[in-house]
């Protein structure tokens, strides 16, 4: 937090005090609001945050300083100093008690003011620092839930954990939903610079102003609307990593501007003269053909060869289908948790028709599909009456036979095969209620080698199950 930021509130019904603790404190550049009362210091919360409150213990009204202290520390993530008159020290120990962060007898100097509030920042600022390191741990966790062991998959985990310890800018594109913010976070939680900030700006979601001035900052004054400074996203993200999603959205003349972050590592807030210099690690994402773009002046040529230093390309889950049974199961278990069911898995029909669909929205679209399923069900295995609304056929054929004609021969054939293995296999032991040995036997081939199938495709037996 830095000081230029940080509300204080005073609250004591003496006007002397009140105007001169906020001399005092605006002139070290803190933003000062006051109240006359307990009651007054509610109403200002509801407005705004006060990470610092300075109280009297006697207040006029209904709320004295004590009252006040347990109220606010029931709502707020507030540290409350606490002012007493001579002889107050019995009930400043009871505040003491009640979380107050300190107390000060009137009457006081102003240093001593200064040294507790700047001990109060420095409190806040751990607290703070923790609570975002949890809540992006959290989300971190994200790394050991990239899931699949397809070529491709495996492909992309090795570059992060080959770029992951690098500055140099990666571009990850890719369809919707195919992963790639979780892979933007996994390269950030994975590198050194995992205990600095990783910040996300979606770029398509923000006006040409706006965008400019979440990334770069503005001064007061900046622009109509620019009530107070503030900090940019670049600022923010110093030493961290700033992931821009939808980077194909930016508009141009915003691009010329993160051109210049990304040559001198600076760049100027709105409104201000002086530059200011970040080691800030770029990862972008965008869902469009950039090169498109830039052919149809859209995007800056420059500007993509400057992101697209590391480029990770995310496969749709169509081509990587022998991930679909594993993802199923990750699903299943994330959604058993948070809906507390058991459900066991999907019906071979269910399993069939993954199969087979083009997953148009990859693999959020299978979560939320599962997601809704499980909702819905009691059954311990889903059936297809319930996920098929959320999965739609038409066309599939033809898109089937499209989509292979337009690989190399050797990959098409792969996939064609690995379809056919699929679909054959799945149907023999439909037909055989799961049971490798008479299927094997039905289909004239070892029982061994159709276990080497069913393995490879991750396919569930009765037996191997
Ligand atoms: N390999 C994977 N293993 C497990 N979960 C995954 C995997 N890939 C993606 N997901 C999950 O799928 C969802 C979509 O992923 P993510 O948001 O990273 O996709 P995206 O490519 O950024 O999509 P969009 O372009 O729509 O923003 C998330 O809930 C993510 O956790
Ligand atoms: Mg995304």
């Amino acid at each position: 937090m830095n000081k230029g930021k940080t509300n204080i509130l005073v609250v004591d019904d003496e006007i002397g005090y009140r105007r001169v603790l906020k001399n005092a404190l605006t002139e070290r550049e803190f933003t000062v609001k006051t109240a006359d009362s307990g009651e007054n210091a509610l109403e200002e919360l509801k407005n705004q945050e006060f990470p610092i409150i300075i109280a009297d213990m006697k207040l006029p009204g209904g709320i004295d300083g004590l009252e006040l202290l347990q109220k606010v520390k029931e709502k707020y993530n507030t540290s409350v100093l606490i002012m007493t008159a001579y002889g107050g020290i019995e009930t400043a120990v009871e505040a003491m008690k009640r979380g107050a962060f300190n107390y000060i007898t009137k009457p006081f100097s102003l240093d001593e003011i200064i040294l507790n509030v700047d001990r109060m920042i420095a409190q806040h600022n751990i607290i703070e620092e923790n609570k975002y390191l949890h809540s992006e741990l959290k989300k971190a966790f994200g790394l050991k839930t990239i899931i699949g062991t397809s070529r491709e998959i495996q492909k992309v985990m090795d570059m992060i954990s080959r770029v992951a310890f690098s500055t140099a800018t990666v571009l990850i594109t890719g369809e919707s939903g195919t992963g790639k913010e979780l892979v933007a976070r996994a390269i950030h939680f994975t590198g050194n610079r995992k205990h600095k900030k990783f910040v996300v700006i979606n770029c398509a979601t923000l006006s040409e102003n706006l965008l400019e001035s979440e990334l770069f900052g503005h001064k007061k004054g900046a622009f109509t609307g620019a009530i107070q400074s503030k900090k940019g996203l670049f600022e923010e993200a110093d030493e961290g990593t700033l992931f821009m999603d939808e980077i194909g959205d930016i508009p141009t003349a915003v691009q010329a501007k993160i051109l210049r972050v990304l040559q001198e590592g600076e760049f100027i807030p709105l409104g201000d003269t002086l530059a200011r210099h970040v080691d800030v690690r770029i990862i972008a994402a965008t869902n469009q053909n950039l090169l498109k773009q830039i052919k149809e002046k859209d995007f800056r040529e420059d500007l993509y060869y400057r992101l697209n230093v590391i480029s990770i390309k995310m496969p749709p889950l169509r081509d990587r289908k022998e991930d679909i049974p594993l993802l199923t199961k990750y699903f299943i278990e994330k959604y058993n948790k948070r809906e507390n069911k058991q459900i066991i898995g999907i019906s071979p029909e269910v399993e069939e028709e993954f199969y087979q669909y083009h997953w148009p929205g990859n693999i959020r679209e299978l979560e939320n599909a599962i997601e809704r399923a499980i909702t819905l069900t009691n059954e311990p295995i889903i059936p297809l009456p319930v996920i098929s609304p959320f999965v739609k056929k038409e066309g599939e054929n033809n898109t089937f036979w499209e989509e292979l004609f337009s690989h190399p021969y050797k990959e098409a054939r792969k996939k064609a095969l690995d379809n056919f293995n699929i679909k054959y296999v799945m149907n023999v032991l439909n037909k055989n209620s799961g049971n490798v040995t008479n299927a094997a036997k039905e289909i004239e081939i070892e029982r061994q080698y159709l276990q080497r199938i069913l393995k490879k495709y991750h396919i569930k037996s009765r037996q191997s199950a």
